[in-house]
């Protein structure tokens, strides 16, 4: 699939956001490599430090479906942003445990801007389980 398709189903996945207290809707999607595709969007909360960001939902949706670290090609990030959508920190946390280092990492916004990194270029010196001697 297509990085530009991948933005379009992020942008369709920010539908499923819940950010009454931001109004900033965040989608996203992960696709693997059987061509499956797991939708997220951020969800959050009236405790403000319970709300989900987007692409981590759609990362676990796709863990919690079965799918392998070496089955996911890309995460793309969506919200209507001046510029395309950066993770957030611990977004880039997650994105450099779960996925491999050479999986695409595709930033968009609703205007339909892109731009294709790799995962190992989103958080240098990252605290890992190497770290904790595992
Ligand atoms: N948000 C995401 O979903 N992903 C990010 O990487 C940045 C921030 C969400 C969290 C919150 O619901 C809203 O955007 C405003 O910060």
């Amino acid at each position: 699939m297509e990085n530009q398709e991948l933005v379009s189903r992020a942008i369709k996945a920010r539908r499923l956001s819940y950010s009454p207290y931001s109004n900033f809707k965040v989608g996203s999607v992960v696709l693997c490599r059987d061509g499956k595709i797991y939708e997220g969007a951020n969800i959050e909360n009236s405790s403000y430090p319970l709300c989900m960001c987007g692409e981590r939902n759609a990362i676990y949706h796709a863990l919690m479906n079965g799918e392998a670290k070496e089955d996911i090609l890309a995460v793309a990030i969506v919200g209507d942003s001046i510029g395309v959508t950066a993770p957030c920190g611990a977004c880039r946390q997650v994105i450099s445990e779960l996925l491999n280092e050479d999986s695409l990492v595709i930033l968009g916004n609703v205007k339909g801007d892109m731009e294709v990194h790799q995962v190992k270029e989103l958080l240098p010196f990252a605290f890992s389980k190497k770290d904790l001697g595992k």
